[in-house]
């Protein structure tokens, strides 16, 4: 039975990845590119109606997608033996899975840190206005904050995708790099990802200079392909 042996267990590890990957991103493209372009052009009526009974069950899935994702990647890393030798992380496919790691761990801490209780508040508000009682002074305060982290979640996708990917099928024709430039490669990538995650915490105002990049689902697109071509070009310059 194959199946039982270690490369096996990591398939199944793999396949269940892939299973709570495609759910989780999938509705946090459903949500960005169909649900919140849809819903502005919705009727009061019909939008509170949907954010009472349609929302509340995309969000179920998403937020427990993302935990089945994170989940099964953990399986996967358990499964592997080059987690127990220390060299891994120095070299090309250690990084490159170390990196989409590090955005999907965001990504992660998104949904359940920001875009899940936001989004309660946001449902809350709907409840009372069908109720006919007075809405949360803070709804769209709220719609707003997690707006933006699902739209810097969006845009981490694309190059955390990448680099999931990349570490069993492209990372191996890159060399592990002498320490400098590994720490350049860090530098890089932190200070990137810090000033994004910052943007998308401060929640800034729509058209807000800092905001282009999460103003519409369009700049969020073009910028996740601009991240992801730079952490190549990094890969590609330095190692
Ligand atoms: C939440 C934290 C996550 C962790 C800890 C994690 C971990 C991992 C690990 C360890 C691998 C194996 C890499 C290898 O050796 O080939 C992997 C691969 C992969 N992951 Fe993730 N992952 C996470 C999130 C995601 C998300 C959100 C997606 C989106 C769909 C995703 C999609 C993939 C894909 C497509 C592969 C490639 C599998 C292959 O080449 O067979 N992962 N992930």
């Amino acid at each position: 039975m194959e199946l039982f042996t270690q490369t096996g267990g990591e398939m199944l590890a793999r396949w269940g990845h892939y299973l709570a990957g495609v759910t989780w991103i999938g509705l946090l493209y459903y949500f960005n590119f169909v649900q919140t372009p849809s819903f502005a052009s919705f009727e009061a009526g019909p939008r509170t109606e949907s954010v009472r009974k349609l929302v509340p069950r995309a969000l179920w899935w998403f937020r427990w997608g993302a935990l089945l994702t994170l989940l099964t990647g953990l399986m996967i890393l358990a499964f592997q033996e080059n987690l127990a030798n220390g060299d891994y992380y120095q070299s090309a496919p250690g990084r490159s899975i170390a990196t989409g790691i590090l955005l999907a761990v965001i990504m992660f801490a998104n949904v359940w840190l920001i875009i899940w209780p936001n989004q309660k508040i946001f449902i809350e508000n709907a409840e009372r206005t069908a109720a006919g009682q007075e809405g949360l002074p803070n709804a769209a305060s709220a719609a707003r904050k997690a707006a933006c982290a699902s739209r810097t979640n969006t845009l981490f996708s694309i190059p955390m995708l990448f680099f999931m990917g990349a570490t069993s099928h492209f990372a191996g024709l890159f060399d592990g790099g002498e320490g400098g430039k590994r720490a350049i490669y860090w530098v890089v990538v932190l200070v990137l990802v810090v000033v994004i995650e910052g943007i998308a915490l401060t929640a800034p105002a729509a058209g807000a200079a800092q905001a282009w990049h999460i103003d519409n689902h369009r700049n969020t697109i073009i910028a996740g392909f601009v991240l992801t071509a730079i952490l190549i070009l990094l890969f590609e310059v330095l190692f």
